[in-house]
């Protein structure tokens, strides 16, 4: 713990921390040993501050990494100061339902577990202990292809069925066996991610591994990666740079499974998508992880949501940590959305537990918004509720969190 203690104080004295605590309010040190058990967490920002202590830094560096300067994963949460919530008064919001049903998967609220990839590498729970938390909460799960847990045992933890999200690999063959073997799993949907066509710069992830020299191939002993067990991955890329829009008829023949389209950030490539026969979009910009500058996905929802017109659902993701967050999105015309690290930092705190958390807390404060702001059904939540200020803005100076 001391030797963790200076690698903190380090990376206080370091210019490393702005890229290293974009998201994290301003909190002591050694929150993570002040507070044991995860109901005493107050919320998202406060379980990333004692993840941050718990998991390895290179670990770490690798969850909360962005790409070049950060800039689009700053994006993904400045977005949402650009939009205000206008609440209704006198509407009976004593009943409340915030169940969603989307491709023909229920869950008790539309807030989705993303596919993140490796999560033994942030506790020994790894994928097991996410999908008991979506179970034992009602939340739907989507498995990656770089799980560190097999899609069956996944299925089995999660009691019901998840989707399946697909690096394609730049041998076709591959692909047809990965789809094949989810589907006969029991996954109805796949996501096939298209936003990382050719490679990415992780500089917040190489610095903090440079920090972390100790040894610790212990955390990947068991790290293999089910999904691409068999395949000899000896110059195969996870990501192919030839894909074009055919892909979605290509995977359509070999598979009765749903085809979501994930990485779309622009409403044209959202319009193509359902062109050729996508059954639902997600958009997302892989949290801030595939292009820089971008804009945040809340952002980007509106001309989305204009270019699909109604005909299949949207999913969204990147940087929802609060429930006004996950509000906003329903409102401009989501069908739900994913959360991907603020899982993973209830997974790095506590484990199953941790994970529980992290989906009470958003529950809950999606709870509060929706009856403070006269909805009490996801289908009252219209875009009457939402409006665009047409400017971000700017950060505070309060020490905290003002998102
Ligand atoms: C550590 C990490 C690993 C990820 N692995 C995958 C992956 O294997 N496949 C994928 O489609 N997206 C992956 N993503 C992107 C997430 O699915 C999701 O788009 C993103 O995390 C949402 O942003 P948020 O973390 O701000 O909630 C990963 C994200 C993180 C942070």
């Amino acid at each position: 713990m001391a030797q963790r203690r200076e690698f903190l104080k380090f990376l206080a004295a370091s210019p490393l921390l702005t890229n290293y605590s974009a998201f994290a309010q301003e909190v002591e040190e050694t929150i993570g040993e002040r507070i044991k058990d995860p109901s005493e967490v107050i919320n998202v920002f406060e379980m990333e501050a004692i993840a941050r202590e718990k998991i390895p830094p290179a670990h770490l560096g690798y969850l909360a990494t962005g790409v070049d300067s950060d800039l689009t994963l700053r994006a993904n949460r400045a977005g949402f100061s650009r939009f205000q919530i206008r609440p209704r008064r006198l509407v009976d919001v004593s009943q409340t339902d915030t169940s969603v049903n989307v491709l023909g998967s229920e869950a008790k609220s539309p807030i989705f577990l993303c596919p993140v990839g490796s999560q033994g590498a942030y506790h020994a729970d790894a994928e097991l202990g996410s999908a008991r938390a979506a179970a034992a909460k009602g939340h739907h799960m989507v498995l990656s292809t770089q799980s560190s847990t097999s899609v069956e045992d996944v299925i089995e933890a999660r009691d019901a069925p998840i989707w399946h999200q697909l690096y394609p690999t730049t041998r076709w063959e591959f692909t047809i066996a990965m789809l094949q073997r989810a589907e006969a799993a029991g996954c109805t949907t796949v996501c096939l991610t298209i936003d990382l066509p050719g490679g990415r710069n992780t500089e917040t992830s190489q610095f903090l591994t440079r920090e972390d020299n100790r040894n610790c191939s212990s955390c990947h002993q068991g790290q293999a990666k089910p999904m691409l067990e068999g395949f000899n991955m000896q110059g195969v890329g996870l990501n192919s740079s030839q894909l074009t829009w055919n892909v979605i008829g290509r995977m359509k023949e070999v598979t009765n499974m749903n085809v979501v389209i994930k990485g779309i950030e622009v409403g044209a490539d959202a319009a193509l998508a359902v062109q050729h026969g996508a059954d639902g979009i997600w958009v997302s910009n892989h949290g801030g992880r595939a292009t820089e500058t971008g804009l945040g996905t809340i952002e980007c929802l509106p001309d989305i949501v204009n270019a699909v017109n109604g005909r299949v659902p949207i999913v969204v993701d990147g940087g929802f940590r609060r429930g006004t967050d996950i509000y906003k999105a329903l409102a401009m015309g989501a069908s739900a959305v994913g959360i991907g690290r603020p899982y993973c930092f209830g997974l790095g705190a506590f484990g199953q537990a941790g994970v529980e958390r992290v989906l009470d807390l958003l529950n809950r404060e999606l709870l509060i918004t929706m009856r403070g702001s006269g909805t009490p059904t996801l289908a009252s939540i219209g875009p009457d509720y939402v409006q665009d200020a047409g400017y971000r803005v700017p950060r505070g100076k309060l020490g905290l969190d003002l998102y």
